[in-house]
């Protein structure tokens, strides 16, 4: 039995060890696109027949999803992971609590599909996260505009469709801001509402492409999908279909980053290339080889340019790959200046890659990386999903190991991410470590702590 008294003072956290001077090499296979299976999960509530999902990434975020989805009555077949079988025939109300909401911010996409299919909805309010407030504002503006009655309440969102018809009535939306998820949800609004609606100012991310081909192939009449002014003729009713998720273009890039960050020559695929022309441009502009065929994307680099990158809305610059990238740019000659202007805290990373030795300067979101000869393992925490894979980056670039925590952000967005790098010749190990975060102790204990585990 475990002394309590000593679990508590040595709490044990699941973390992932990383030997330094990494290069790798060889294909990996990239999942289907998180940003995208949440939201065709979410739009399979949309229709009473059932729905048959492929490449759905085996990720806690989808799972956190289905099990949203099951607590409202849906059936949910997954034996093979990456295959899911949805039916909402005995879809019913209930309220979308509070910890599901605020665990999986994407579950409030479902609010759209539960006006339309039921006639009301209530969802807690999203909260904000390590990124930013995450307003909602722009969902809730269009679903009035749409005719819904939107009742914020005790931390809740409580939506209603008053007309007796229970049927939203199609009109023009103009977003004040092309946010990705406002324009998924009014478009899953939109699709069974009466009339036409238009979105302008729309977002243009490929995730929200690949809804309106699976709501196409469900009978909606969507047109202009994946530009800024979209188009909906409201239907009576949807039918169920079978749809492949698109390949995840970002953890496509994080992989092609990596590689260039260690001086690499690797081949991811399936990707789109289209949905990673921003990136390849900038991976080229530093200094990488990059070859496409077909639906595979291979880079070769032996040598990193500072360059200057700017986040946008798609096609620009994705702000998802802001914080791997600056993880390249931290031993790149020259300098390089990285903007976020998408998320107002997504700069998590610059304090722990300066841990590492990084010469970073930050400022209202602006980051000013002078490229340095060496980095140091240590010992980091990530805080967000996309930060927590900038340092594991580093930590490969890195001279000698590191211990990284923080694991949970990554399993959200990273299917098998350790088990990716392992095949393509990096040396990771997940493993359970004492918090020695909390307790003072000097580098070269940790160091050779880590470097020991990798004799055993
Ligand atoms: C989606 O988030 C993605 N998540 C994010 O991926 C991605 O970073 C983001 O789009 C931008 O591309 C999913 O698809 C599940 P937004 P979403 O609404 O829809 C502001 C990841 O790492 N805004 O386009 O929440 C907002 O504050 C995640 O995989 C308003 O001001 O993003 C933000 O600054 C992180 N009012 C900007 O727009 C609103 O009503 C972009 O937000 C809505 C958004």
């Amino acid at each position: 039995m475990i002394c309590e008294s000593e679990n508590k003072l040595n709490p044990k956290f699941e973390s992932l060890k990383i030997k330094g001077r990494c290069s790798l090499q060889g294909r990996i296979k990239i999942s289907g696109a998180k940003n995208s299976a949440l939201v065709l999960l979410a739009a399979s509530l949309l229709t009473k027949d059932t729905v048959y999902l492929t490449n759905v990434p085996d990720l806690s975020d989808i799972r956190k999803m289905k099990n949203i989805l099951k607590s409202i009555g849906v059936k949910i077949k997954d034996n093979d992971k990456e295959k899911v079988l949805i039916n909402s025939e005995n879809l019913h109300f209930g309220n979308i609590a509070h910890n599901s909401v605020n665990e999986l911010r994407a579950s409030f996409f479902c609010i759209g599909p539960l006006l339309s299919m039921l006639g009301k909805a209530s969802l807690a309010l999203p909260g904000g996260c390590n990124i930013g407030k995450r307003p909602i504002e722009e969902h809730l503006k269009g679903l009035k505009q749409l005719g819904a009655t939107i009742e914020e309440k005790d931390g809740f969102v409580n939506a209603r469709i008053n007309s007796n018809k229970r049927r939203l009535k199609g009109t023009h939306i103009k977003l004040g801001c092309p946010s990705v998820g406002a324009t998924e949800t009014l478009i899953m609004a939109a699709v069974l509402a009466e009339g036409q609606t238009i979105i302008s100012n729309a977002a243009r991310e490929p995730e929200i492409q690949d809804l309106c081909e699976m709501l196409n192939k469900m009978g909606a009449k969507i047109t202009r999908a994946g530009t800024s002014k979209v188009y909906i003729e409201g239907v009576n009713y949807l039918n169920g279909c079978s749809h492949e998720v698109i390949p995840d273009r970002i953890e496509a890039g994080t992989f092609l980053i990596a590689a260039a960050a260690t001086l690499s020559c690797i081949t991811v695929s399936p990707v789109i290339p289209s949905h990673l022309k921003s990136l390849l441009q900038k991976l080229k502009e530093s200094g990488s080889d990059i070859s496409i065929r077909d639906d595979a994307i291979s880079i070769k680099t032996k040598t990193i340019k500072g360059v200057n990158i700017e986040t946008a809305p798609f096609p620009g610059f994705p702000t998802d790959l802001q914080a791997p990238f600056t993880a390249l740019m931290l031993k790149a000659t020259g300098k390089s200046i990285i903007k976020e202007t998408i998320f107002e805290n997504r700069m998590n990373h610059i304090e722990l890659l300066n841990k590492m030795g990084a010469s970073i300067k930050l400022e209202n979101n602006i980051a000013t990386v002078s490229g340095v000869k060496k980095l140091y393992g240590r010992h980091l925490k990530g805080s967000d999903l996309r930060s927590t894979a900038a340092i594991v980056i580093a930590a490969l670039m890195a001279d000698n190991p590191s211990l990284v925590e923080g694991l949970e952000h990554l399993d959200r967005g990273y299917e098998d991410f350790e088990f990716k790098f392992k095949k393509l010749g990096a040396n990771l190990k997940r493993g359970l470590t004492e918090n020695i975060s909390d307790i003072s102790y000097n580098q070269d204990f940790f160091i050779n702590d880590v470097q020991n585990s990798y004799a055993a």
